[in-house]
């Protein structure tokens, strides 16, 4: 079975560990002795959160940065693990790109760009630190997905569908790695206070980061497909589930739709 206690002195993988939910993540697991892998783009921050992580806690880091778009980055954090001869057991694929506004307002190449960072990447890291994961008798891979997984989402529709996407990828995962001691899990957190949910033209009350990370943790050992702290989602599966196609559509549109007064 899956416990945080057996993590101490193992290490954890973070992608987008510079900032929101990646870097609390990072916090939360420093604090329990766990090692990490630092992954994002912007090197200067996660440099320095590597630094106070080290210092406070008394763990090791492993900073990468690196482009997660690039079709090659995967295998380029695992040749760098590799060399510096670390076995990771949890694997929390967190980053992701968001755009939000009309259909025609991002460029082609965001849009790859997107899809490669939320869908391609993750699913390619996955299986190349399979043989890592495989060595414990258990270990972790979480996928961060979204309560936008669940539905066509008018103004946030390649972002939500590219987290439809690693919502089913995970939850099938689980089912065929559970009996070789992997957990695989889709985690659906609610709407948190991050440059993410600012960029979303969400509404409504976002929760603080350390909630958010501290929740999941907390039931992050349960023998799950789904690790979820949003609320009401069963009420968005309920208007998936009964209301016509076209209905749920316009209403989900007129919330995300931009400058709607
Ligand atoms: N906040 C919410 O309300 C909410 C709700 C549901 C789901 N989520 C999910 O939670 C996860 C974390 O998002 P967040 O809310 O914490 O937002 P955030 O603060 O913007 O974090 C996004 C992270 O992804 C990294 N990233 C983005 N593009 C990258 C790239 N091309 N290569 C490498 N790293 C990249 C960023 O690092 P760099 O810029 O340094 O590269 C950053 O660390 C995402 O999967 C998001 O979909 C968030």
């Amino acid at each position: 079975m899956l416990t945080l206690e057996k993590m101490q002195g193992n290490w954890a993988l973070v992608t987008g560990a510079s900032s929101g939910i990646g870097a609390e993540f990072c916090q939360q697991f420093a604090k329990l002795g766990i090692n990490l892998v630092m992954v994002s783009r912007n090197a200067e921050k996660i440099n320095a959160l590597s630094a106070r992580l080290e210092a406070i806690n008394k763990i090791k880091t492993i900073v990468i940065s690196v482009d997660l778009s690039d079709p090659m980055s995967a295998d380029k954090i695992y040749q760098e693990v590799e060399r510096r001869n670390v076995r990771i057991r949890m694997l929390i694929n967190n980053a992701a790109l968001c755009y939000a506004g009309q259909f025609d307002g991002e460029t082609n190449e965001f849009y790859s760009k997107m899809i490669n960072v939320n869908c391609l990447t993750p699913i390619v890291l996955s299986k190349c630190l399979l043989p890592h994961l495989k060595s414990f008798e258990d270990s972790l891979i979480l996928n961060v997905s979204s309560g936008a997984a669940y539905q066509p989402v008018p103004y946030l529709g390649i972002y939500a569908a590219s987290k439809s996407f690693i919502h089913m990828a995970s939850q099938a995962l689980y089912g065929e790695l559970r009996e070789e001691g992997i957990m695989v899990k889709t985690f659906i957190p609610a709407p948190t206070n991050t440059s993410i949910a600012s960029n979303k033209a969400y509404s409504g009350k976002l929760e603080k980061v350390e909630i958010t990370v501290s929740k999941a943790l907390k039931i992050l050992e349960n023998d799950d497909p789904m690790l979820m702290t949003a609320k009401n989602v069963w009420l968005q599966k309920l208007f998936v589930a009964f209301l016509p196609a076209k209905k749920l559509i316009m209403e989900a549109g007129k919330m995300f739709k931009p400058n709607r007064n």
